[in-house]
């Protein structure tokens, strides 16, 4: 993992302790400096350097350090998928870290002296995140904060991204209207699939070829060798397979037959038909509902069991109980949403919701 750090006039007194902190753990440091003292810096410009290298998976955290530690948290906090704070003392960092994940610590150069900073910043990587309420309570702070949200910044959890950009708000606004016919209706879960891949496939690797232009011969890239496989859940996961389709045809497709117990809530399978080269391929597990999360743990159990390894999950709309659960068992599996709303009711219908998508899709209210 590699940490980013970085630091103003006031906190450049810890530096030289971080980095010796670094350097004894074997931890790789992405250095944002300042590397000499100036007394002339802002705190914003090396805070938000830091931040965006955490937000962008550039580094796995941050440190930052500046006089009180409160005006680098502050600026951090401004990026979307950063939960950063000063913890100027080892019980701050412990709590910081087990109740809300820090991902960026800050360090207050007026109130830690060098050789505090190896047991603060032990303590801050050390203790483990308590996840359940925990998380489900980071999440909400994550889906205020910027237009893509990652919940989980980090090595081993997947990314949580629920999309706000204003043309899927907008088709969503519709989708969930209980007078939309089901002709409007798999045609706006298409378009809306259809702007979510622009996210999902964002850290798809690239390979430079060379193209011809009428003018000139120029560098250019290609999307390098992704194997995709698209897993609809049946059947309502039948209604997102065209709008990825449209922007990956190549990819192969599996289906997964579950069905929810109506009573117990929980999923029982049916039918399981993957591509046998599951396991080297890019697989999109496609449910427009994450309600319980029954049905997308067991789901996701399924293509493990057949040799599936990188999956992600992609839904239209998200239950904090579904997400927390999916998070749990499956960590390592990102999540995607176009939004995340409020509850289950007692039926485990997802509230506001947009109701049975199945029903919805395939006219069978
Ligand atoms: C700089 O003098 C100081 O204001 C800054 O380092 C920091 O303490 C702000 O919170």
């Amino acid at each position: 993992m590699k940490i980013a750090l970085g630091c103003d006039h006031a906190g450049f007194n810890l530096r030289e302790a971080v980095l010796n902190y670094l350097n004894s753990k074997k931890i790789e440091c992405l250095d944002f400096g300042a590397k000499e003292l100036n007394n002339d810096d802002d705190y914003p410009d090396v805070a938000f350097k830091v931040a965006y290298s955490v937000s962008e998976e550039e580094a796995g955290l941050g440190i930052l350090l500046c006089g009180t530690g409160f005006g680098v948290a502050i600026s951090a906090n401004k990026v979307s998928g950063i939960r950063a704070m000063a913890c100027n003392n080892i019980e701050s960092a412990k709590s910081a870290k087990r109740h809300l994940n820090l991902n960026v610590i800050t360090l207050g150069g007026r109130f830690v002296k060098p050789e505090e900073v190896a047991g603060i910043l032990d303590a801050w990587l050390n203790t483990e995140f308590e996840g359940g309420r925990h998380l489900r309570r980071v999440n909400k702070i994550s889906l205020k904060d910027g237009s893509v949200l990652s919940a989980n910044v980090g090595d081993k959890l997947g990314r949580v991204v629920i999309f706000n950009h204003p043309l899927i708000q907008h088709k969503l606004g519709k989708i969930r209207d209980a007078e939309t016919s089901s002709v409007q209706f798999r045609e706006l879960l298409r378009e809306i699939t259809g702007l979510m891949v622009y996210e999902i496939t964002r850290d798809f690797p690239l390979e430079e070829i060379e193209v011809t232009t009428p003018i000139a011969k120029t560098k250019a890239y290609a999307i390098k060798g992704k194997k995709l496989a698209l897993v609809p859940v049946l059947r309502a996961g039948l209604g997102m397979l065209d709008g990825i389709l449209r922007l990956a045809p190549n990819a192969k497709i599996g289906h997964l037959g579950l069905y929810r117990n109506p009573e117990t809530l929980e999923p029982v399978e049916y039918f399981c038909k993957l591509p046998s080269d599951i396991a080297e391929r890019e697989i999109m597990i496609l449910d427009p509902m994450l309600a319980t999360g029954g049905t997308a743990t067991a789901s996701i159990s399924m293509i493990k069991k057949h040799g599936g390894q990188k999956i992600s999950l992609v839904c239209l709309i998200a239950a904090p109980e579904g997400l927390s659960r999916v998070q749990k068992e499956h960590p390592e599996v990102n999540i995607f949403a176009a939004a995340l709303d409020e509850r289950l009711n007692e039926h485990g219908y997802i509230v506001p919701g947009i109701g049975d998508a199945g029903d919805r899709i395939f006219g069978t209210l």
